[in-house]
């Protein structure tokens, strides 16, 4: 696991972009997996003026999204799929039939699951996934507890992951929906990339955690110690807790 400080959030963003940007040029039908909340937002931004000045074509790619709340339709403004449409997907060629998300309306949310890891198994897996990080530690939302899974699936939110998103919600935790769907730590530790990235003092102890503490399922992060070609990139807020010896 690398991890790389940025003087700011808004240098890391760029280059997360720009790197993808080369990544797309390097492989047209790039897989992507890609994350929702604040973290990614100037990524996104980024990614879009990169698209609009025709140095980013995403005609080829392909994207999954790391997961969904449950009980919502796409539609739902709260949705993450919503979130994505907003800031991402109205403003890039990204070829609809490409673009992969779990149902948080689907019926048979096991079905829905299966559906997506086969969907991703079609694809050839992740090329490469962008994830940030709960201030718990999780990834996508494989949250903390005695086990993790590793393929898509159900899962009921903490009360910190619930509260870090109301921003989606009207700033009302109460209205957050109590479970999502997610996929696995599987297809995120089978990505042949991974880029974390994590801004701001709230996720410095979760950093920390990430990179220097034990591989637990407590920190699910802590898996990415694991992974081949993982790197993090924060601002120093968000690196302030991690010892000088872990820093590069
Ligand atoms: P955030 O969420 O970007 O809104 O902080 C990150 C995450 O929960 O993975």
């Amino acid at each position: 696991m690398k991890l790389r400080v940025f003087d700011s959030e808004q240098q890391a963003a760029a280059a997360c972009a720009a790197h993808i940007a080369e990544a797309v040029r390097a492989r047209p039908s790039l897989v992507l997996g890609l994350p929702t909340g604040r973290t990614p937002l100037n990524v996104y931004r980024e990614l879009v003026a990169l698209s609009a000045r025709g140095a980013l074509d995403l005609s080829r790619a392909s994207s999954f999204n790391l997961d969904e709340f449950f009980g919502l339709v796409p539609e739902d403004a709260g949705s993450f799929r919503a979130y994505m449409e907003r800031h991402f997907f109205q403003h890039v060629k990204l070829p609809r039939e490409r673009i992969h998300f779990l149902d948080g309306s689907a019926p048979d949310a096991e079905a829905e699951c299966a559906r997506y890891d086969a969907e991703l198994a079609a694809a050839g897996g992740l090329d490469v996934v962008l994830l940030g990080i709960g201030g718990n530690g999780h990834i996508a939302f494989n949250e903390p507890g005695d086990s993790l899974l590793a393929p898509c699936h159900r899962v009921k939110l903490g009360r910190e992951t619930r509260l870090a998103n109301a921003g989606l919600f009207g700033d009302d935790p109460t209205r957050v929906p109590m479970e999502a769907l997610t996929l696995g730590m599987g297809a995120i530790l089978q990505a042949k990339r991974v880029v974390l990235l994590a801004f701001g003092e709230g996720k410095a102890e979760a950093v920390a955690a990430m990179v220097e503490g034990p591989v637990t399922p407590r920190c699910p992060a802590s898996f990415l110690q694991l992974h081949r070609d993982a790197e993090v990139w924060v601002d120093p807020e968000a690196g302030r807790r991690v010892s000088a010896q872990a820093r590069p």
